[in-house]
């Protein structure tokens, strides 16, 4: 089975007590079961990982490199100025999707930039949890051109 790698960065594991008027009630663990549950409906595994550290996404980034034929990635603060997640995800060959649950570009000036954006296939932004479900549509579409 094929898989998808979904990446939560730094305060992503506060999902559901972190600004739920911004993020919503629903905690990490229920984002992880919606993603999965989509992803297994189009036929793909799904693996998780998140963490508060830089370094250790760059890695699993370089890790995904031939064993996952996409990811999704929402680098959380990170977007905004990490670099290091920007050129991992240059050096990586598969399908790439920047997410996020809130839309920065309507918040403070500093999120309106994305360092992850010029290398990821596309944006999916601003609309909460059921961005996964986007998501891993437009995985699922471009994968299967590939195919
Ligand atoms: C976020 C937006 C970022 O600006 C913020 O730092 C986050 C979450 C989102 O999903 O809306 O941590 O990536």
């Amino acid at each position: 089975m094929k898989s998808i790698l979904l990446l939560m960065g730094p305060n992503l594991n506060l999902l559901g007590e972190r600004e739920p008027e911004i993020y919503g009630s629903a905690s990490m663990q229920d984002h992880i079961e919606c993603a999965e549950r989509v992803a297994n409906e189009f036929g793909y595994e799904l693996v998780h990982f998140q963490s508060n550290n830089e370094g250790d996404l760059v890695n699993q980034i370089q890790n995904a490199r031939g064993k996952h034929v996409g990811i999704i990635i929402n680098p959380g603060a990170l977007t905004h100025y990490g670099w290091s997640i920007h050129d991992a995800l240059s050096a990586y060959e598969g399908v790439i999707i920047e997410m996020h649950l809130s839309n920065p570009n309507q918040r403070e000036s500093w999120r309106h930039t994305s360092v992850v954006a010029p290398v990821a296939d596309g944006s999916i932004i601003g609309f909460g949890i059921q961005g996964y479900e986007l998501s891993i549509r437009a995985f699922h579409q471009i994968i299967g051109n590939d195919d």
